[in-house]
């Protein structure tokens, strides 16, 4: 019996989920929302180890939807959605890293010729997988929006920043929500943000923020150590909650 992708992602994210409401007391205090959206935040990892395979069900039509999603329902400050992505696929994402690597040999000094190597494939590991993703914020939205705004001006580049924080997250999530693995990268990125302006015919008012390479999950990563204890903090209390109406 074939089962369709779409089955096979539901099913993958049940487990998911099952495995995170088992290993996390907390969950039975939420929501099932609530817990699936913790489950999708849980499985968003740094991904090294890319292959340029995809897994079941996901195609370059799929990724380019869900990112189309992301980048329309992501906020921004005053809603002015000065952000731009652009998904470089396979030979396309390989330029990129050409590009990368250009500019850190240019400007490094290697103590010899093993440390140049291993240099230089340290750079082109991160072009092993499906593609990567660029993160831009238009600045003529933030020069815009500083002009009408002129009270906001100093804090436009932060929250310029922070937005992109946010759509950038969202995207890797949502990307291993799928089973894509990921990592965020900044390599370079001054030094190579004309020539990627240049090399795809971009606006020169995008500013390049990240690089995400992504692709199929080649070894999962190890884990981390995590913790929120102490990190949050409560005051007040008096919250009253709806009745359930029947
Ligand atoms: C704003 C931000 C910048 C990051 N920059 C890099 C980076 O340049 N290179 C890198 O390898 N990882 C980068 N990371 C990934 C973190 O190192 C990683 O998320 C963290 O160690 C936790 O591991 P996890 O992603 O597997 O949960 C960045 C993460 C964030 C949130």
């Amino acid at each position: 019996m074939a089962f369709s992708p779409n089955y096979i992602f539901l099913l993958a994210f049940l487990t998911i989920f099952i495995g995170y409401i088992k290993t996390n007391n907390s969950t039975s205090l939420m929501s099932p929302t609530s817990a699936c959206f913790l489950a999708a935040l849980s499985v968003r990892r740094s991904v090294y180890n890319l292959s340029n395979v995809l897994p079941v069900g996901v195609s370059q039509a799929s990724i380019q939807a869900s990112v189309e999603q992301a980048v329309k329902l992501s906020p921004s400050p005053f809603n002015i959605q000065s952000a731009r992505v652009v998904i470089l696929w396979g030979t396309e994402s390989d330029r990129l890293w050409d590009i990368v690597w250009g500019k850190v040999n240019a400007v490094s000094s290697f103590a010899d010729e093993e440390a140049r190597a291993a240099s230089e494939s340290k750079v082109k590991h991160f072009a092993r997988g499906a593609g990567t993703i660029l993160f831009f914020e238009d600045q003529a939205d933030i020069d815009k929006i500083s002009l009408g705004f002129p009270a906001f001006a100093p804090i436009f580049p932060t929250l310029s920043e922070q937005s992109s924080g946010i759509l950038t997250s969202n995207i890797w999530t949502l990307l291993s929500v799928e089973g894509v693995g990921a990592n965020l990268q900044h390599q370079s990125v001054d030094l190579i943000e004309a020539d990627v302006l240049k090399t795809w015919d971009l606006p020169l008012s995008w500013e390049l923020k990240a690089q995400l390479p992504f692709g199929g999950i080649a070894a999962p990563p190890s884990e981390p150590k995590k913790t929120f204890e102490g990190r949050t903090r409560y005051f007040g209390g008096e919250v009253v909650t709806e009745s359930a109406k029947l």
